[in-house]
């Protein structure tokens, strides 16, 4: 199965919003292979966003990242990235598609709610910059019979 990064971001924090989006992706049907509360360094968001790094908003985007802790989970599904991200919807939060976790709660494109992977490579380069060995789990989940047809996985 595919597993995809997603960031909570400082804003979802602030406002009470970590329950509701984590719940999203439970209804959907995705299993949660790991979680953790970090506080990001300088040193991590300069790679995770250095392919932003020659924009003029890279410095207040890295000061809203860091301003206080942020929740860094691991979801696993048949096509999770895709999936994840199309929930997640327009990095614009005005611009983003009622029924999205971003065309639900976010007036922003800074203050977007959520990072996701964007491509299943990239998901692997961060879940690796993100999780440390032992902390994402492979378990018996139980509602997979029921989440999948059984010869989808
Ligand atoms: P990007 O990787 O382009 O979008 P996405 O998060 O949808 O994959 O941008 C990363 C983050 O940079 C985005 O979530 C919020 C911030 N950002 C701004 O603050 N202003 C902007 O104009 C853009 C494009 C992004």
């Amino acid at each position: 199965m595919e597993k995809t990064l997603v960031i909570l971001k400082p804003c979802t924090l602030q406002r009470g919003l970590i329950g509701e989006v984590i719940s999203r992706f439970e209804k959907k049907g995705l299993k949660l292979a790991g979680i953790k509360m970090t506080w990001l360094t300088d040193k991590v968001l300069n790679e995770h966003y250095a392919h932003l790094s020659d924009k003029p908003f890279f410095q207040r985007l890295k000061n809203a990242m860091s301003i206080i802790p942020v929740i860094v989970c691991c979801w696993e599904g048949i096509d999770a990235v895709r999936v994840v991200r199309a929930m997640t919807g327009a990095t614009n939060g005005r611009n983003a598609a009622p029924g999205t976790i971003r065309g639900d709660y976010s007036m922003s494109s800074q203050e977007n709610i959520v990072h996701a992977s964007d491509s299943p490579e990239n998901a692997a380069i961060e879940l690796a910059r993100f999780f440390k060995d032992g902390e994402l789990f492979d378990y018996t989940w139980l509602q997979t019979a029921c989440v999948y047809a059984n010869d989808e996985c």
